[in-house]
Formats: structure tokens, C-alpha cells, sequence
């Protein structure tokens, strides 16, 4: 590519390269189907925010984009790799989809013996990072989302809103090409939730590719390329967030987002 095509403007999001492509997938728990035929694209760079009811079937979604689930049909493909096809795993390199994929959790997982800044090295240290330079990092990350002075003490010390951002450096820690939040502010407080989505907030502004389960239905609005409405396992209706959010097309999409108050 030369330095002259380099600089023209970003193509449209359509065309842009998707980082995860899912492509009908279908997941059932003992027989019951949760996620029924859903397709999703998250193209380089963008944001895009599934929204919907507890018990929808969002979190199945993240987790079978990072392998933690296993589709039972369907693609998955994350960096122009498929890693999942037609009811079997074809990932042939499982540390290398747990690098390009970093993954956010509502109760932040971390380490519970480790310091936050040990819990930031951890990942780079499996992954071969030599310690010095994990160590380096580490604090680099921790500053970036506003916790580097918080680097040694462990988690029961930290709030959630530390916590989380902990937790947010530490998916940052292997530099992903996609970050996936699972509901990141659904168990803190408002200040914690507000000092988490202005980190995210930073993140979407460097250009960080994000697929991101969320409450926060104004965080969406404001952030998102896309955001897509998934009810009873399936996608009820998708598009640009002010369509979505302000001027659903469908009842379901509107009862939703009535029971939050934000539309009539
Ligand atoms: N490991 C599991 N075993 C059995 N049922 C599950 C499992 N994980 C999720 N489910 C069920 O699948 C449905 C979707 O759950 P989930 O993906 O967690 O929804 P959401 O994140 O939208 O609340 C729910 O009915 C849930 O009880
Ligand atoms: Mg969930």
C-alpha cells in the first residue's frame, strides 16, 4: 500500500475488514435453543453494542466469539481466521484467538492473590513477554486507565471501579484487535460506572474495535457504529444507534427500551 492510499479517508463501515464475523450461529443449553441463527459483524475500528433483556442470550454470544462456549452450528471467524465452523472448533491456535480477543467481565475476574499490577503482567508472562517488559507495560496500562497508583495493592483493596479498570488493562495487556465487554458497569456504583466508561470512552476514541453488552443505553448511543437489539436468542433489529434507540422499528425493541424510560 503506498503512503498515498494510506491516507484516504477510512472506507464505509460496510466495506470495511470484519475483526469477528458470526454468521448463523445456534447454541442450545440442554436442549433448549438460546441463540438461533444470529449474524454479526464487527468491522475494524468500530464499536458495535448488543443491547437486550437478561437472560437473551448476549453473554452465550461473547463467549462463543472467544471460545469459552461451543456453538453448536455456524461460522465464527475473528481476524479473517475461522475458528469455529458447522458444530466443531477449528482454532488451531487457541493462544493466539485468546490474544487478538481481550475480554471484559461484569465481576472483573481478576486474580484475587495478585496485585493489580501483577495481575496486568500475568498474561504477558504465559504468553512469553520477557518480565521486564511485561513489567514496563503493565504500569503503562495502568496509568492509561488511571490506576497506577493503585499498582500494588491486590483487589479486595480496590473498588470496584479500580477493579475494573484493572481488569480493563489486563484485557489490554496482549495488545487485542478486539475487546469484548460483558456488561462492564452492571455491578458498580455511579461514580465507578462513570470512571469505567470514560476509560472506554478514551478506548473508542483511539480506535479500539469493541463488541460491548450493555445497560448503559446513552453510553451506546453515544459510542456505537451499531447497535443490535437480541432478544430470546435472536436479533430482533439492528442499525445505526439513534435508529435503533430513538426510532426503533419494531414493538418488541420499543417495549425494551420503554422499561428504561427511554422512549415512549
Ligand atoms: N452453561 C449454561 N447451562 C445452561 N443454561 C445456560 C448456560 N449459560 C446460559 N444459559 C441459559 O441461556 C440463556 C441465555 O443466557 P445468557 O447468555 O447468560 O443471557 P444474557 O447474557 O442475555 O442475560 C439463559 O436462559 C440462561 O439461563
Ligand atoms: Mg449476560
Amino acid at each position: 500500500m503506498t503512503e498515498s492510499v494510506a491516507a484516504t479517508p477510512p472506507a464505509a463501515p460496510a466495506s470495511r475488514e470484519a475483526v469477528v464475523r458470526i454468521e448463523g450461529l445456534c447454541k442450545s443449553f440442554d436442549g433448549r435453543l438460546v441463540l438461533d441463527r444470529v449474524n454479526l459483524e464487527v468491522p475494524r475500528g468500530s464499536i458495535v453494542s448488543v443491547i437486550g433483556q437478561s437472560g437473551g442470550g448476549k453473554t452465550t454470544l461473547m463467549r462463543c466469539v472467544n471460545l469459552l462456549e461451543r456453538p453448536d452450528r455456524g461460522t465464527v471467524e475473528v481476524a479473517g481466521e475461522v475458528v469455529h465452523q458447522g458444530g466443531r472448533t477449528v482454532c488451531r491456535d487457541l493462544p493466539r484467538l485468546r490474544r487478538t480477543v481481550g475480554m471484559v467481565f461484569q465481576r472483573f475476574h481478576l486474580f484475587p492473590h495478585l496485585t493489580a499490577v501483577e495481575n496486568v503482567v500475568l498474561a504477558q508472562r504465559k504468553a512469553g513477554v520477557p518480565e521486564e517488559r511485561a513489567l514496563e507495560r503493565a504500569v503503562a496500562l495502568l496509568r492509561r486507565v488511571g490506576v497506577a497508583h493503585r499498582a500494588l495493592a491486590q483487589p479486595e483493596q480496590l473498588s470496584g471501579g479500580e477493579q475494573q479498570r484493572v481488569a480493563i488493562a489486563r484485557a489490554l495487556a496482549l495488545t487485542p484487535e478486539v475487546l469484548l465487554f460483558d456488561e462492564p458497569t452492571s455491578s458498580l456504583d455511579p461514580e465507578a460506572t462513570r470512571e469505567v466508561l470514560s476509560v472506554m470512552r478514551e478506548l473508542a476514541a483511539d480506535g479500539m474495535t469493541m463488541l460491548l453488552v450493555t445497560h448503559e443505553l446513552p453510553f451506546a448511543r453515544e459510542v456505537s457504529d451499531h447497535v443490535v437489539f437480541v432478544d430470546g436468542g435472536r436479533i430482533v433489529e439492528e442499525g445505526r444507534p439513534t435508529d435503533v434507540l430513538d426510532t426503533p422499528a419494531e414493538a418488541r425493541t420499543r417495549e425494551f427500551l420503554a422499561s428504561y424510560g427511554t422512549a415512549s
